[in-house]
């Protein structure tokens, strides 16, 4: 368990009390996983979640907008959080339709938590970056950790500026801060909303409904991939590691594996043979075109011991077995 100590002078023991952590987005799709995780490990009580959306239910859960900042600090407050992790975002293809938004909420929701963190109200943050603070001048198979970054979307703006700010503050104000460029994460529990990389997801869907995919992304771009319980694994580990081993405080590249649209149609059709997919690529093709193929993450398997497990054929199994169990019992069998 992870626990810090206070010294008791009355009996000059050491009392233990556990850490409280906050997720800021916890109805999302990693954040909901997290909290699971987090809270099998330390707790339930120990674990605070809180949404702009009810999915969850109080205690320990707070309906709560996160660019209000006062919100952010009544939970604070209230539940005494030491460590806050902030998985609410405007995710690449819905903040090209709504630039200005999105960039006002991504940046205010860090920007109050920077600010909560300068005030005394809380030490330690897991800030999420993403692989699309590349662009389309970074070196695109295995882009190292420090490398051009020219993101075209505003999403990527966004997760670069966030990425040189909560390096300021660590440097300048000593905030803990952790933080993964996370390629596009891989689940069935809660699907992801606006992200480029959901067509993989969504296809999965559309295979164990027996219906045509149309892929907005073409066949052969490939992209940076994660299943969801080895992001979970990289988060905690990150978190937990010592801070003299995080050696990089704006935010560590890391990976899982890399696919094309292609290659993960044939991988499903390993089991749903009459899988069919049109292509069909918009604008979301040029986000993906602009972002690495594969992405090199040395340093957070030098630095914290980073190691993926799931490959591109656990994926497909994992993911076939789950929503089929979860959401498509009631669907004719078709995995052969
Ligand atoms: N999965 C995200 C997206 O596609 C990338 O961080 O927007």
């Amino acid at each position: 368990m992870r626990f810090f100590s206070v010294e008791n002078s009355l009996f000059l023991n050491k009392i233990t009390k556990p850490v409280k952590s906050l997720i800021i987005g916890s109805s999302g799709q990693i954040g909901t996983e997290l909290a699971k995780a987090l809270r099998e490990k330390y707790g339930y009580e120990n674990v605070i979640t809180s949404d702009i959306v009810e999915k969850n239910h109080p205690p320990y859960f707070y309906l709560a907008d996160a660019t209000d900042k006062n919100a952010v600090k009544e939970i604070i407050l209230k539940e005494e959080v030491e460590e806050i992790y902030v998985m609410a975002a405007v995710l690449s293809a819905k903040a090209e339709q709504f630039p200005g938004r999105a960039w006002q909420i991504n940046m205010q929701i860090l920007f109050n938590l920077l600010d909560l963190f300068k005030e005394g109200y809380f030490k330690k943050l897991f800030w999420p970056s993403s692989i699309a603070v590349f662009g389309p001048h970074t070196p695109k198979h295995n882009t190292p950790q420090y490398t051009v970054t020219d993101p075209d979307s505003v999403y990527g703006i966004s997760k670069l500026a966030g990425e040189r700010w909560v390096e300021y503050y660590f440097e300048k104000y000593g905030l803990d801060v952790r933080s993964l460029r996370y390629p596009g994460v891989i689940s069935w529990k809660v699907q992801p909303g606006g992200g480029t990389t959901d067509y993989a997801i969504e296809m999965f869907h559309y295979a164990l409904r027996g219906e045509k995919y149309v892929s907005y992304i073409a066949p052969d771009e490939p992209l940076p991939m994660i299943y969801i319980d080895d992001a979970i694994q990289a988060t905690l580990q990150l978190m937990e590691a010592p801070p003299e081993h995080i050696k990089v405080r704006s935010s560590y590249n890391l990976a899982g594996i890399s696919f094309t649209p292609a290659q993960l149609v044939e991988a499903i059709r390993k089991y749903i043979p009459g899988f069919q997919v049109d292509y069909k690529p918009d604008f979301r093709q040029e986000i993906a075109h602009s972002w690495p193929d594969s992405v090199d993450d040395a340093f957070a398997r030098q630095d914290w011991g980073w190691q993926h497990r799931f490959d591109l054929e656990d994926i497909v199994k994992e993911m076939l077995t789950n929503l089929q169990q979860h959401f498509y019992q009631d669907h004719d069998l078709i995995i052969g």
